[in-house]
C-alpha cells in the first residue's frame, strides 16, 4: 500500500503522459503491444481510482462492475471514445475524458495523405516498381484523377474536417460540407464551403472524406444506397471509424466499378480480417488506423490523457471532459 491512487494504463504510451503517471500515482501498466484480452483487463482494473484507456479497450457495465465504486475517472487515449459507454460512467458518477484538439491536424495531414495517394495510385505505383515491371515511360501509366482543382466533399465540418478543408484550399478544390446541420457562414466562408444534403454532397464530389464520429445515426453511413449516389470516379477516404462504412458494399462497389478507389485509414474490425475482400483491393489503400500517429502528436494525447487522468484521481474537474450526451 502506497498511499497513492491505484491506475491502470491499459497500454505503454509516450513518456509525456506516463511519467507524471509514475509520479503520482501507483501505476499498473499493461507493457505489451497487444491490449490486454478481455478478462485479464476486467482482473486489473479492479480496486482502481482511474484507469487509462484505448479505443481498444470497451469500457461499459461489465468493466465498471469489476472496477468496483472507488473508480472515479476514465480517461481515453483518443479522441474518439465510441469505446466508453459515456451514459454508464455517469450515472456511477465516474468521469471521462478525452483528447481532442491535439490530433486535428495530423489526422487531417493523414486524410489528405491518403486521398492524394489513391488518386495517384501511390501503392500501386510502388509495387509496380518492386515487382520488375516499370520497362519505360507510359503515356496511360497508372493514370488517376486530378486532385487540385476537383470537388471535395467532407461529411462532418467539425475540427478534423476544417481542416481538411484548409489543405484542400491549397489545391484549389472546391469545397462541399454535410453536417447535421447547416453551420453559420462565419465558419463555412473562410474555406468557400457550401453545404449540401447528404445525396447532394455525394453526388458532386470527386473525393469524399468521412470526418463523423460513430452513433447509432452514422453506423453505416455509407452503404449500398449511398454509395450508389457517388460519381463512378470517386475516391472516397475513411479516417473516421471503421463502422461508418458497410464494408461489404464498398467492396462490391470498388469490385463493379461504381467507385473508383478508396482509402481507408478505419476498418471494421480492427485489424481487418486478411480475407476481408477489400484487402485484396488494387483500388483500396488501408493503413492501420495511424491518423494521429505523429511523434508529436502521440505526446500530446498522453500528456492530456495522463492530465486527465491525474485530475480524476483527485477529484478535480477534468481538462478534457466527454459529458454524457
Ligand atoms: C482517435 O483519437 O479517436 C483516433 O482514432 C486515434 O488517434
Amino acid at each position: 500500500m502506497t498511499g497513492l491512487p491505484r491506475v491502470f494504463v491499459a497500454r505503454r504510451i509516450p513518456d509525456e503522459g506516463l511519467d507524471p503517471i509514475i509520479e503520482a500515482c501507483d501505476l499498473d501498466l499493461w507493457d505489451d503491444d497487444l491490449p490486454p484480452p478481455r478478462p485479464e483487463l476486467l482482473t486489473r482494473v479492479a480496486g482502481c481510482d482511474g484507469v487509462l484507456t484505448l479505443l481498444t479497450d470497451r469500457v461499459d457495465d461489465e468493466f465498471l462492475d469489476a472496477a468496483g465504486s472507488g473508480l472515479k475517472v476514465v480517461a481515453n487515449y483518443a479522441v474518439g471514445f465510441d469505446n466508453v459507454d459515456v451514459a454508464a460512467c455517469a450515472r456511477r458518477g465516474v468521469a471521462v475524458g478525452n483528447t481532442p484538439g491535439v490530433l486535428t491536424e495530423t489526422t487531417a495531414d493523414l486524410a489528405f495523405a491518403l486521398l492524394m495517394a489513391a488518386a495517384r495510385r501511390l501503392p500501386e505505383g510502388s509495387r509496380y516498381v518492386r515487382d520488375g515491371q516499370w520497362k519505360t515511360w507510359g503515356p496511360l501509366l497508372l493514370l488517376g484523377p486530378d486532385v487540385h482543382g476537383a470537388t471535395i466533399g467532407i461529411v462532418g465540418f467539425g475540427r478534423i474536417g476544417q481542416a481538411v478543408a484548409r489543405r484542400a484550399q491549397g489545391f484549389g478544390m472546391r469545397i462541399l460540407y454535410h453536417d447535421v446541420q447547416e453551420l453559420p457562414a462565419g465558419v463555412t466562408d473562410p474555406f468557400g464551403a457550401s453545404f449540401r444534403t447528404l445525396e447532394g454532397l455525394l453526388a458532386e464530389s470527386d473525393f469524399v472524406s468521412l470526418h463523423v464520429n460513430l452513433s447509432p445515426v452514422t453506423r453505416h453511413l455509407i452503404n449500398a444506397t449511398t454509395l450508389g449516389w457517388m460519381k463512378p470516379t470517386a475516391v472516397l477516404v475513411n479516417t473516421s471509424r471503421g463502422p461508418v462504412v458497410d464494408q461489404a458494399a464498398l467492396a462490391d462497389a470498388l469490385r463493379s466499378g461504381r467507385l473508383w478507389a478508396a482509402a481507408l485509414d478505419v476498418t471494421d474490425p480492427e485489424p481487418i480480417p486478411m480475407d476481408d475482400p477489400l484487402v485484396g483491393l488494387d483500388n483500396c489503400l488501408i493503413v492501420p488506423h495511424i491518423a494521429s500517429a505523429s511523434r508529436a502528436t502521440r505526446g500530446k494525447m498522453a500528456a492530456m490523457a495522463a492530465a486527465n487522468l491525474l485530475a480524476g484521481v483527485r477529484g478535480e474537474p477534468l481538462p478534457t471532459p466527454v459529458l454524457p450526451a
